[in-house]
């Protein structure tokens, strides 16, 4: 079961950067969706999170990854808005990451919200790779659905080729100026110290499969060293939003980025005045590779593993907050966890 005592964390992926440089095109690309064109304005104005299977990024990531080789059971994707007004939600995207995807538009390069996001991503210590996005709109390029980043580079003309290596070469000194040592993903040899660089386009695709393969073993790694926590611990996670459900009143849309909620479990939720003492009546989860923003069809389960997104059905929620922590009380007497999230 998702409780098994060596079960493994799932990892969250948090996806930052400047406004329309293409985190959710992205997303879209990975999960096989358009969440982007159903956006008003193009802009995304809340906290996704997508939960997407290891079958999945295998599948994507083509020959470039072995299933056995990891033993994940999949990434959670935050996706986050760019536009400079939302920063409480970047920071709070940030906040959640354990590892993260900074997407800059190669052509664009850095701009305010990339600056914001790497300071974020440095205050919180966080991991991150560099997507170097809309490679495809190089003036002369050949584009090759799909596929591997060096084989669409050998298709290139040297004149298209060279062309994007000015650009990226760019990327690469404006993290330098930022602290960070950078270069092309496939030199980095160890991604501790350095930043790696996958050129990419979420619009054909073309080096996603490079992008999930350094994912995973980013999050192989960072299993290995700062997981071995207790995923079958009390739940802990973040509330999104507060959203009204026909039949269930005021439900919380989460993230739990740690332990186990279950249904029938005594919760604390950060609220408006006092934090609020209440019971699970349900548990909703998104289907996988569906983004929890948009998704209509929740399946009711009687538990969830962190880390995952989760709609939280459960009495007396009106007064909940966007951003205020949620904790399931189970080892800890309820006093105790009322403390802790009101000083939260
Ligand atoms: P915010 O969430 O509002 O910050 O934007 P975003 O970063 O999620 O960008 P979004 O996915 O909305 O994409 C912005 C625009 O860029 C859309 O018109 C996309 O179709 C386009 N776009 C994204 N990725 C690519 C790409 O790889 N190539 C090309 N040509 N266009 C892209
Ligand atoms: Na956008
Ligand atoms: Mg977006």
């Amino acid at each position: 079961t998702t409780t098994d005592a060596d079960a493994l964390r799932t990892p969250i992926v948090a996806v930052l950067g400047h406004v329309d440089h293409g985190k959710t095109t992205l997303l879209d690309r990975i999960r096989g969706s358009a969440v982007q064109e159903g956006e008003a304005g193009a802009i995304t104005q809340h906290i996704g999170a997508t939960a997407v299977p290891l079958e999945t990024v295998s599948e994507m990531a083509g020959a470039l990854v072995d299933p056995d080789d990891f033993d994940l059971p999949g990434l959670l994707f935050i996706d986050t808005p760019g536009h400079h007004s939302f920063s409480t939600l970047r920071a709070r995207g940030g906040a959640l990451a354990d590892i993260a995807v900074l997407v800059v538009d190669v052509n664009d390069g850095f701009q305010p919200q990339t600056e914001e996001a790497i300071d974020i991503l440095r205050r919180t210590g966080t991991p991150f790779v560099v997507a170097a996005n809309k490679v495809d709109t190089t003036p002369g390029w050949n584009p090759q659905e799909g596929e591997p980043i060096q084989r669409s580079l050998e298709a290139q003309s040297d004149r298209a080729e060279s062309r994007l290596n000015e650009n990226l070469y760019e990327l690469i000194g404006d993290l330098s100026d930022e602290g960070f040592s950078a270069d092309f993903y496939w030199r980095v040899q160890d991604f501790q110290g350095n930043i790696g660089i996958v050129p990419l386009s979420a619009m054909t695709g073309e080096g996603v499969p490079d992008l999930l393969t350094v994912l995973m073993g980013l999050s192989q790694r960072f299993l290995k060293s700062e997981m071995s926590i207790d995923v079958a611990g009390p739940g802990r996670g973040t509330v999104l939003e507060v959203k009204e459900e026909r039949g269930f009143g005021a439900t919380l849309d989460a993230v739990l980025y740690d332990g186990v909620i279950r249904t029938g479990d005594t919760i604390v939720v950060g609220g408006q005045y006092d934090p609020i003492v209440t019971e699970v009546r349900a548990l909703l989860q998104p289907r996988p590779n569906a983004e929890m923003r948009t998704e209509k069809r929740f399946e009711k389960v009687p538990e969830v593993a962190a880390a995952a997104g989760v709609k939280i059905a459960a009495p007396d929620l009106d007064e909940a907050m966007a951003g205020a922590p949620v904790r399931v009380v189970r080892d800890q007497t309820e006093e105790e966890v009322v403390a802790e999230v009101r000083e939260e």
